[in-house]
């Protein structure tokens, strides 16, 4: 089974009764292990989490530390981007190469990486002092 695939099964778990969009993110870490995630919504909407925060918090749990690969999937009519906020946070475990399969229910796919989605990326070299 594909991470794609993986992503799709875990999207089904979602709880998305107020957008009625339903997000699955399946992670592969460096250590090997799978990790999924979906949206968690709730009724005071920003208190809402994404797929991709759960996968992350799923993989950082079970002891994990760094990301090898992704996969995002919704039914959608083209590839979900990951929001802003995702986007930073696969940053902090992956490098900028790791890829990232963006796909639908209907079957469309697109491999970006996590580079191509956060740009200029802040890290912790930023904070760095002379
Ligand atoms: N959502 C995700 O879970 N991941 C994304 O990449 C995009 C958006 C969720 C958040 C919210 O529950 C719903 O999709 C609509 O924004």
């Amino acid at each position: 089974m594909s991470l794609v695939d993986d992503a799709a099964r875990v999207r089904l778990n979602a709880h998305a009764p107020y957008s009625n969009f339903k997000v699955g993110a399946a992670i592969r870490s460096v250590e090997g292990n799978l990790h999924l995630g979906c949206n968690v919504e709730n009724v005071a909407y920003p208190e809402g989490t994404c797929a991709e925060a759960g996968a992350i918090a799923a993989m950082i749990a079970t002891g994990d530390r760094r990301i090898a690969e992704v996969a995002v999937i919704a039914d959608s009519p083209s590839p979900v981007p990951p929001c802003g906020g995702c986007r930073q946070k696969l940053a902090e475990f992956a490098d900028g190469d790791v890829p990232v399969t963006l796909a639908t229910t209907g079957g469309a796919t697109l491999r970006t990486t996590v580079a191509e989605l956060l740009p200029g990326a802040f890290d912790a070299g930023h904070m760095e002092r002379s």
